[in-house]
């Protein structure tokens, strides 16, 4: 075996693309012991995906194990392709097209995918939603009183939606965490563990690029007409896969943007993060 290029990705996790007779493979590896359980959870998510053997695929799983550091990893078949992010940024209207129609395709029957994720650690949405905002507002990260106020008062949206039984959810659904491959073939990676796992998880995640203009963030250029469309493809979506989501959308995407702020690298990308917060607060009536 060859060592290569290292992947970037965000969770600490380190990812490297590794030479074996000639094919390309992805090594994905924890970043300490502590984290080992959640990555072995993760590889478990994608093989749990992979089995529905719905139109979007996953990297297959090749192989997985443990250093001599105790260091978890496992290793999947590279994937040529773009991330969502980059392949918007240069996509043309063609292959948008046969991407939207491949997300249109999957984010239609969401609601009725099962549960692939481990047996959530709280009893509701709500319930996850309330412990959050508790516990990025202890961190002193930037949420003042008066807004983590707001938001509470917002929440009660999310209380009336009764939503206790899990579903699918992909857990960490972004545009980073997709990737288009050379046929226009649509890949999931990435999955992680909810807090409470439903589809409306799914639908307030990939509202950050969507509604909430992340991917400026991350020194993207995307199309407005590109991030439009797919706002409507998202709405209609919803209506038909989740319309319990619409009246509580605009207070879980608020409260969406205060799980990033514990992890925001400047005070410019605080301020983008402050801002989406208080827009999305604020639309809530
Ligand atoms: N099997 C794969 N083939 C090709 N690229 C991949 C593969 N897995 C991940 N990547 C790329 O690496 C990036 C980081 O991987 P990801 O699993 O999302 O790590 P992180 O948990 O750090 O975000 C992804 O956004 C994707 O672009
Ligand atoms: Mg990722």
């Amino acid at each position: 075996m060859m060592h290569h290029t290292q992947l970037s990705g965000l969770s600490g996790a380190t990812l490297q693309i590794i030479s074996d007779c000639g094919h390309a493979i992805v090594r994905k590896k924890s970043s300490s012991e502590q984290g080992n359980p959640r990555l072995h959870r993760q590889m478990e998510k994608q093989q749990a995906f992979s089995r529905l053997d719905g139109p979007i695929k996953t990297p297959e799983i090749l192989n997985a194990g443990t250093t001599s550091e105790g260091i978890f990893y496992f290793d999947m078949k590279f994937v040529y392709g773009l991330d969502g992010h980059r392949f918007l940024e240069q996509g043309g209207p063609a292959e948008m097209r046969a991407f939207a129609a491949k997300l249109t395709d999957h984010l239609y029957r969401i609601d009725t995918l099962p549960c692939i994720g481990k047996t959530s650690a709280y009893a509701s949405i709500y319930d996850s939603c309330i412990y959050k905002l508790i516990e990025v507002h202890r961190q002193n990260v930037g949420l003042s009183d008066e807004l983590a106020g707001k938001i509470l008062g917002g929440l009660e949206r999310v209380r009336q939606m009764n939503i206790d039984t899990q579903g699918f959810c992909h857990g960490d659904f972004t545009l980073e965490n997709m990737i288009i491959d050379s046929k226009g073939d649509l890949f999931f990676v990435d999955f992680l563990d909810s807090a409470f796992e439903h589809p409306i998880q799914d639908f307030i995640k990939l509202s950050q690029d969507i509604h909430g203009g992340w991917f400026q963030t991350r020194g993207r250029r995307i199309s407005a007409s590109y991030i439009s469309y797919l706002e409507r493809i998202m709405d209609f979506a919803v209506e038909k896969a989740a319309p319990e989501y619409a009246p509580a959308r605009f207070i879980l995407q608020s409260l969406n943007f205060c799980r990033i702020l514990p992890y925001v690298r400047d005070e410019i990308q605080r301020k983008f993060v402050i801002d989406r917060i208080t827009q999305f607060v604020n639309q809530t009536s």
